[in-house]
């Protein structure tokens, strides 16, 4: 019953999380699962109903058919009190109001007088419970170490979260290359995806050489957009708005454009016959940028 009250509530905030959208919720998997929990759950609340009521009349039956008896046997019929008179009783342990006297203090303030009752033991066990709690809890928390406090569960999550996205990063490497952690990469596999990325789709607007048709030459010192791995990425990556050189990041996994990008910078120099002429500025790499790229074209002409 709880699972159901539970699952009601998680439909309640699903549908909010999303704007109220109803048709976000039908399209989750365990929509199936959500009806027939819910489902169960009103059927049991009903049949709950009908058995309490049924209990209701056996009880009332039972109680003619006693008075009867008693009737008949000219003794006086006494009622057992109820099972939540014997459970109140149980709980709150006062004293009958008819026996109050008994335990009548003998102060009087202004007619307000005490009753000397005993500590109800559901509170008395509740504070019980909560000393052996305490003690429980001390030894556990505090002096065995052996259950974590809230910051060490924190610390615990973290660092569960942290080992998953170790373990996807191990699984698929160059996931999280962007803008900012782009390297120029000189190995000859990687560069020769770059090659064939770079004749399947880039190949037709700045041509199979590098020399530039529709797309500038990207073989020359001079760039419209930075020269150097980062710039390229990025423009590969977001492309330029409003010209033929659309953003490539949707189509292209984040590693084979920092391929694309360090074959792009291996034909630096390379001159092909009837580049396109020069556009933008000229771009001179930082020294250690530019011996990455001298090792890139060794490796190239290899
Ligand atoms: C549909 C034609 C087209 C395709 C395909 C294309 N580009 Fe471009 N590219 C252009 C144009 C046009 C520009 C110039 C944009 C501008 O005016 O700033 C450009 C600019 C660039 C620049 C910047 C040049 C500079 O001077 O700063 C780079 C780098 C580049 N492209 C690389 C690529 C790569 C790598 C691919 C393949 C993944 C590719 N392009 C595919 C048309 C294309």
């Amino acid at each position: 019953m709880i699972s159901g009250v539970l699952t009601f509530l998680s439909i309640g905030s699903y549908a909010q999380d999303n704007n109220g959208s109803i048709s976000a919720l039908l399209q989750d998997p365990l929509i199936l699962f959500y009806i027939t929990a819910g489902f169960l759950f009103v059927v049991s609340l009903l049949v709950i109903a009908v058995a309490l009521y049924m209990l209701q009349v056996l009880r009332h039956m039972a109680r003619n058919a006693a008075m009867e008896r008693a009737e008949k046997l000219g003794i006086e019929y006494k009622e057992e009190p109820s099972l939540w008179a014997k459970f109140d009783k149980w709980t709150t342990d006062a004293v009958p109001i008819e026996k109050e006297a008994t335990v009548m203090l003998d102060h009087n303030y202004d007619g307000i007088r005490e009753l000397d009752n005993h500590l109800p033991p559901w509170w008395k066990w509740l504070l019980y419970g909560t000393i052996i709690w305490a003690v429980f809890y001390m030894i556990a928390y505090h002096v065995t170490n052996s259950l974590p406090l809230s910051i060490q569960e924190y610390d615990n999550e973290v660092a569960y979260a942290e080992e998953q996205v170790r373990k996807l990063q191990a699984a698929n490497p160059g996931a999280q290359i962007d803008e900012s952690t782009v390297q120029l990469v000189t190995d000859a596999v990687a560069l020769s995806d770059g090659k064939s990325t770079f004749n399947n789709i880039c190949a037709s607007c700045h041509r199979p050489d590098g020399g530039g048709d529709i797309g500038p030459n990207l073989t020359d010192q001079y760039w419209k957009h930075g020269g150097s791995i980062q710039d390229i990425f990025k423009v590969v990556k977001n492309g330029v708005p409003n010209t033929n050189m659309v953003a490539w990041g949707g189509a292209l996994s984040p590693e084979k454009m920092q391929n694309v990008a360090s074959y792009v910078l291996s034909l630096q120099g390379s001159n092909p016959a009837n580049g396109k002429a020069p556009e933008g500025d000229l771009f001179v790499p930082k020294a250690e940028e530019k011996v990455a790229s001298d090792s890139l074209k060794t490796q190239a002409s290899l």
